[in-house]
Parts: C-alpha cells; structure tokens; sequence
C-alpha cells in the first residue's frame, strides 16, 4: 500500500514509520512539507498515496494561546488543503485529533458522538481541522487521541524523568484526568485501521485513566528515585491555556471491531524499558 505520512518527523510520525515500514511510505517533514503553503496539495497528489496518515500539526498547546491564528492556519486551513488533495485523487484520510476537543464537564468517558466544546485555542483549531477535514473528503476517518509520548520529541514522561533527577520536588496538576497513550501503541492500531474501511470518528487512547499526577507517581516510581511528587491544582499551575479537568475517551469504534490499546500502566513500564534501551 502506497501511505503519505505527514508529520512524519514528529513523536507519533516515527512510530509510524517503524510500524508502516513494509509499506510504501511517503514522508512529509517540515519544512519540505508546510502546511502553511498551497504547495501541500501538489505535494500529497504528486505521492499519489492509497492513504494519508495526517499527523502534522501546531501541537504546542500553550504557544497557541499567544498565536491562535497560526495554529488555527496550520490545523484547520492546513488539514483543509490536505483534505482536498486526498479527495481529489480518491485515497484515504486518516486524520488525527485531540482530547481537546472536549470541555471536560463529564464524569464518564466521551463517546465518538458526544458534543465537542474546546476551551483553549488549540483545541478549537483541532476541532476547526476534524470540521474541514470530513467535509471535504468523503473518506476520512479522524482519530482522537490523547497525553501522547514516544521514544522521539518532548513528552511528560520525558519530563518527569528528567526534573525527577534534578529536582528535590516534582509539583503535579492533581485536577485534571485523562488517558496516557503510548505513541507506538497508537502507530499499531493505526496499521491495523489501515487495512479497514472506516469513515468518522474513531477515540484511540491507552486503556483506564489517570491524573497528571498519578502519571508522574508512577514514572517516578518505576524510575525508582527518592522524589517527593506534591499534587497540586490546575489554578496553581498557572498555564495559559485553559485545560479540561475531564477528557477520558472511551474508545468505542475500535472496540466494536475488537481492536483495544493496552492499558497505559502497561504501556509505560514497556517504554520505560524502551528508554533504557536506547539509552544503551
Ligand atoms: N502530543 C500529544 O499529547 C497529542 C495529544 C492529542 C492529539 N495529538 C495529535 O496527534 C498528532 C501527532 O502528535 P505528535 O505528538 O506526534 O506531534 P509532534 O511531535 O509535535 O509532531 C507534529 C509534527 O508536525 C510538524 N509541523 C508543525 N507545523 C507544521 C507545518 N506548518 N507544516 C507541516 N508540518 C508541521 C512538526 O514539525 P516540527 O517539529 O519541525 O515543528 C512535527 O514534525 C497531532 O495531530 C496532534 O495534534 C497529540
């Protein structure tokens, strides 16, 4: 199969590689591949891909509370020229999105058909992208996910690890619950929704559920250092962008088909020894 990654110089973009490497693959990397450029659309049609797997995208969620244009440009008018690219050659779109898009105010895990209301700029210009995305090619399948971490680029384990060895106290948001998902393990449900026909929307996060800070307890846990982890609210974080104290996902398309991410207990040990690994 002929597959188009974009982002693909990105956390999940190398899982992807990795997990799609039998496949014909397509790399788009920024700056060759800009979403900011009418080019994209050259770019994806002269791939001519069975599939595009669109993981590119303005991630940098407080960044973009200080310029909610340019990420509005890149993840909504962006997605929208790739879109059009894909639906003019007839392949596929696998689009990914964001917990974001939701507002947090449920007590029980959002469904793929649950209302959206993004409380912070990044998540509208997400949500903006999912809109142009499936309005402008027919066979699109968006994929939410959620609290992303891989072998590759900036992540909260990453972080933790390192402020677990140069701080005598690690401060944790406590208010805030949500889904921890292996980056690899979503490349793998990806590989496996690849070989499928599925069109809408698709919540992929890892198993059970978590507040940043039992995330970092545990990391600092399994890392095995004498750190103390303090909870704290999210009025103390004192971020910018306003974050959802709620955003569990049930991931209940993949579950019809019998496709399930290990829990993210799980998954952090394994890439705990990932990191060692490659650390060696
Ligand atoms: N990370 C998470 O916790 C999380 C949570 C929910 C959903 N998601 C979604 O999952 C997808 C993958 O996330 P990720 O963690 O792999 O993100 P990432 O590591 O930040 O990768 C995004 C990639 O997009 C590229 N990019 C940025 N601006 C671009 C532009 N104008 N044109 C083309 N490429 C551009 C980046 O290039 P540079 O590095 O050169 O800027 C990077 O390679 C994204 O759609 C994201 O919104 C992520």
């Amino acid at each position: 199969m002929r597959i188009l990654i974009t982002g693909a110089d990105g956390q999940l973009g190398h899982e992807l590689q990795q997990t799609l490497s039998r496949h014909d693959l397509t790399l788009g990397i920024y700056p060759t591949f800009d979403l900011l450029k009418p080019e994209v659309e050259s770019f994806v049609m002269d791939a001519c891909p069975d599939v595009v797997i669109h993981a590119a995208a303005y991630t940098n969620v407080e960044q973009a509370e200080q310029e909610p244009d340019v990420a509005m440009s890149v993840n909504a008018d962006g997605t929208e020229r790739v879109a059009r690219a894909v639906s003019k050659i007839g392949a596929r779109l696998i689009c990914l999105s964001t917990d974001y898009v939701f507002d947090g105010q449920k007590k029980v895990p959002y469904e793929e058909t649950d209302p959206t209301n993004p409380l912070n700029a990044y998540g509208r210009s997400k949500l903006e992208g999912e809109r142009r995305a499936l309005a402008c090619c027919s066979n699109t399948l968006i994929i939410r996910t959620a609290w992303l971490y891989g072998l590759h680029g900036n992540n909260f384990v990453k972080t933790i690890m390192q402020r677990a060895v140069e701080q005598k106290e690690l401060r944790v948001v406590a208010d805030q619950r949500g889904c921890p998902t292996h980056a690899g393990d979503l490349a793998a449900v990806i590989a496996q929704v690849v070989k499928i026909d599925l069109r809408g929307i698709a919540h992929a996060t890892g198993d059970g559920s978590c507040t940043w800070y039992e995330f970092a307890s545990k990391i600092v846990a399994l890392m095995g250092v004498a750190i103390a982890v303090r909870p704290i609210t999210t009025e103390e974080a004192r971020r910018a962008a306003v974050r959802p104290p709620y955003t569990v996902l049930a991931n209940r398309t993949l579950a019809q088909l019998g496709i399930t991410m290990p829990h993210w207990e799980d998954a952090l040990v394994r890439f705990m020894q990932e990191m060692r690994a490659a650390a060696c």
